[in-house]
């Protein structure tokens, strides 16, 4: 499965997620290209290094149609199935979300539903959690609402907003190939909002008819 990843700046979930496939930890995979909105981003350099097509589609001069019109069709030139968005600070519109629906990913660094939107950390600390984390979840037309594919917790100590940002980074570092590996592999149903891996569906089959043969 060929993925694209979306960024805007630093690209540390990007360079996670590319470990994760060279290590073989997402089998099936490739990156196919990493993709900015901002041609300056350092994630663009770091794809660049490791061999992977580093594309910077600006949003400078462009309309949003105009822009996403342009990501849609670098996307879809390069066959890519799975969307990744990696710190890629824009909203997409119901246009693109539709044009990939179901297959694209965002990572969050809380646990969603709470602290939703920009500068998740700081409002963690803000509103006084003692614990909150990372969320990797289906995108949908809501501002990070789609179906979660993965959580990790990470307790808020005597934090800064920096220091939090950086022990949650390292978690959405594991979370996200984690993530990536479930979707790939195609080993899980959506029903409802909730994500669920084909092994907890066959077990809980199995569960029931175990039951309907001890009734017996
Ligand atoms: C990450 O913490 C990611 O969760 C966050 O931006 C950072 C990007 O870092 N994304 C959002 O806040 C999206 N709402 P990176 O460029 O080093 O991966």
């Amino acid at each position: 499965m060929k993925i694209g990843i979306l960024i805007s700046g630093r690209g540390s979930n990007m360079s996670a997620l590319a470990d994760a496939v060279s290590d073989g930890r997402i089998p099936g995979a490739t990156v196919a290209v990493v993709l900015s909105d901002y041609a300056a981003a350092a994630g663009l350099k770091h794809a660049a290094d490791r061999g992977i097509e580093a594309l910077a589609v600006e949003r400078r001069g462009r309309t949003r149609e105009e822009h996403e019109r342009e990501i849609i069709a670098a996307l879809r030139e390069r066959e890519v199935e799975l969307i990744c968005l990696a710190g890629y600070m824009r909203l997409l519109s119901p246009v693109f979300i539709e044009a990939f629906r179901g297959r694209i990913l965002n990572i969050h660094p809380s646990l969603l539903p709470a602290f939703p939107g920009l500068d998740a950390q700081g409002q963690a600390i803000e509103h006084g959690v003692k614990v909150s984390g990372c969320t990797v979840h289906f995108v949908d037309e809501s501002l990070d609402g789609g179906p979660i594919v993965v959580q990790r917790a990470v307790p808020v100590l005597d934090d800064t907003e920096e220091t939090l940002a950086a022990r949650i980074l390292q978690e959405e570092h594991r979370a996200y190939g984690e993530a990536v590996a479930l979707v790939v592999s195609g080993d899980y149903e959506i029903v409802g909002r909730r994500v669920i891996t084909t092994n907890k569906i066959n077990r809980d089959r199995q569960d029931e008819q175990d039951k309907k043969s001890n009734d017996e």
